[in-house]
């Protein structure tokens, strides 16, 4: 969960490290640090807070600014110790020679720890990571590369590590076991970095480490092995995202400029993915023929947070567009209640950054399982999209709020796409095919007018901005849609909000209902608003406020509440993305309203890569 970046090259280093945490600030922020090896000597600078208090602190040591060299840096997502200087990275060795960054969890640190701390060392932090540069202290002999191999061996668990020392100025090693670790490859400069963000200004070509890679990098090499220390060979990717595509721009936060982008992102994920001369989508990536397609007698989802709820409204585009019989898991439960997958069971992955754990662990139990595996992931190259070996990428570039928005709209577009190119293979005709395509064409337009709207919605958010509770419902596809809507209220504002399928809310919830619990109905005009009217009144009954959004036009609803969010008009597979993109904005507007961190929420972290 946290970031990770390292640099070799000509420039000074420690400029580089700062700009790129900042790049990768979302992964992690409770603290950062770094290291630099310049002339033998190690320099190391740690501070709690943000990658600014860091650069703060850093600024104290100018001489710093100037060195050039190697180094590497970290922004903290505490797992094991509280957020502090002394628990932020880089850990040393009791020489301070040996530098090392980790992401990722170390399970057996207590042995190590107990161990290392009977032959006389002494620990510094409270953290499972600070095993790492004593092991490789004690088994240095004159090659780092050896000594890191020598001290992984030792480790259970997972890593993603760079490592400098002043032994061997220049060099930065780094390795992988379950946590994502880049090469990115300049001219004269080479880095190293958890995530591609941090390399977009100095490279678009990288290599992916794998598994049981690690390399060790210097300015003009990079000579990479497994763990056995045998060389392996490694295909270097091209990056198409660019660096202006990671920046704020003129938004004042990622999350908005996000939810701005998604015509754009929208376009980019049909393009060239619909044939209308077959009324059907050309989804490539699957590589699946139409009698592999057609064998398919079952679908199973899985996803976390947003990427599951992106995963809900698949299962109602597969069962109602194509016929399939689709469920949709949590990745960790798929991962741990031993699923039943047979041999015409398609498994999909659903993931924007390809790196989440559970997702992981999901996939290699459905490939384990002898399930076709085919992902919808975001980034190039990620675990997942490797893993899988086929599937579909959404266009959406860099996300960096951690609230989720763009992508899960590019991965309701593609689900749809999947489930008109289904839907083909079986019991629809070409022109229901195109019907769909049709529609699915129309929806960047349908998500520009609500953006026109983002004033009005604007100004019923700061009505709300002071409620501690809220329910959202819906029905039918907007039941997931809700669900999405209350996830992100609760992210970014903090205000307590629970996702209910409308017909569940006499169940219990209903109790609670007063004049503090506000409800967000989904009341667009498709099938079942006339239950969502009910429900809403009954909701009225007991003095909830209600803000509703319905379809622009329909005066049913209006006269039931003054807070009303429209929509254009859509059919019910589409109503889920205009209707989303509104509710992005209301919780956005929400969150501004009550001075949260919209972009960095407390407690989170944009890519949940331990379990
Ligand atoms: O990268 P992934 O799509 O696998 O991430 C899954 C979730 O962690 C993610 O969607 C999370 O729920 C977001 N913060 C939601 O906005």
């Amino acid at each position: 969960m946290c970031g990770i970046i390292g640099y070799t090259g000509k420039l000074a280093a420690a400029p580089v490290l700062i700009e790129g945490l900042k790049r990768l600030e979302y992964r992690g922020y409770d603290s950062a640090g770094l290291a630099v090896v310049a002339d033998e000597h190690m320099y190391q600078v740690k501070s709690v807070g943000k990658v600014a208090q860091l650069e703060a602190v850093a600024g104290q040591q100018p001489e710093l600014k100037k060195l050039a060299g190697c180094g590497i840096a970290h922004t903290r997502w505490a797992t094991h110790g509280a957020p502090s200087t002394l628990n932020a990275h880089p850990h040393l060795d009791e020489s301070g020679r040996f530098a090392v960054v980790h992401n990722g969890i170390i399970e057996n640190y207590q042995e190590l720890r107990k161990h290392l701390e009977s032959k006389g060392v002494h620990f510094r932090s409270q953290t499972d990571s600070e095993v790492i540069p004593h092991l490789i202290a004690g088994a240095y002999e004159g090659d780092l590369l050896s000594a890191v191999a020598a001290a992984l061996k030792q480790l259970d668990g997972t890593y993603g590590i760079a490592v400098v020392s002043s032994l061997e100025p220049g060099g930065v090693v780094t390795a992988r076991k379950g946590s994502p670790i880049v090469i990115g490859l300049g001219e004269g400069e080479n880095l190293v970095a958890s995530d591609i963000a941090a390399l977009l200004p100095y490279t678009r070509q990288v290599i992916y480490l794998n598994d049981g890679d690690i390399a060790a990098i210097t300015a003009d090499k990079v000579d990479l092995r497994n763990i056995q220390n045998v060389p392996v060979e490694r295909e270097v990717a091209k990056i198409d995202w660019d660096a202006g595509q990671a920046e704020k721009g003129n938004y004042p936060h990622f999350m908005l400029k996000e939810i701005f982008e998604q015509p754009e992102t929208i376009e980019n994920a049909i393009r060239g993915r619909i044939d209308h001369e077959m009324g059907t989508a050309i989804l490539n990536g699957m590589n699946l023929s139409p009698r592999e397609l057609a064998l398919i007698n079952r679908i199973v989802i899985a996803g976390c947070g947003s990427s599951m709820h992106a995963g809900m409204l698949g299962e109602y585009y597969f069962e109602d567009i194509a016929g399939i019989s689709t469920s949709v898991e949590q990745a960790a439960e798929f991962r741990y209640r031993n699923p039943i997958i047979e041999p015409n069971t398609l498994v999909i992955p659903i993931s924007q950054s390809g790196e989440t754990a559970d997702t992981i662990a999901a996939v290699r139990e459905a490939t384990a399982k002898g399930a076709v595996v085919t992902a919808l992931c975001n980034v190039v190259g990620s675990t997942i999209a490797r893993e899988s070996g086929r599937g579909v990428y959404l266009h959406a570039g860099p996300e960096i709020s951690v609230a989720s928005t763009k992508a899960f709209s590019s991965q309701v577009v593609v689900l749809l796409l999947f489930a008109l190119l289904l839907g083909r293979n079986r019991r629809l005709s070409r022109s229901e095919g195109n019907e769909l395509a049709d529609q699915i064409e129309q929806i960047p337009e349908l998500i520009r007018s609500v953006l026109l709207q983002a004033p009005e919605i604007k100004k019923i958010a700061e009505r709300y901005a002071d409620k501690e509770d809220f329910f959202y419902i819906g029905r039918g596809c907007l039941y997931p849609t809700a669900l999405e809507g209350a996830l992100k209220l609760k992210e970014i504002s903090y205000i307590h909000a629970e996702g209910y399928h409308a017909a569940e809310l006499k169940h219990g919830p209903i109790s609670l209902l007063d004049e503090r619990h506000p409800v967000l109905a989904l009341a667009n005009d498709i099938p079942g608003k006339d239950k969502i009217i009910g429900n809403i009144q009954e909701c009225r009954a007991r003095k909830a406020p209600v803000v509703a959004v319905i379809t622009r036009g329909d005066s049913a609803v209006r006269s039931m509440t003054q807070d009303v969010i429209e929509v254009p008009p859509c059919s019910r597979f589409i109503a889920p993305l205009p209707t989303t993109v509104a509710l992005q904005l209301f919780a956005y507007y929400v969150a501004v309203a009550r001075g949260c961190e919209v972009d960095q929420p407390r407690n989170l972290a944009k890519s949940v890569t331990v379990e």
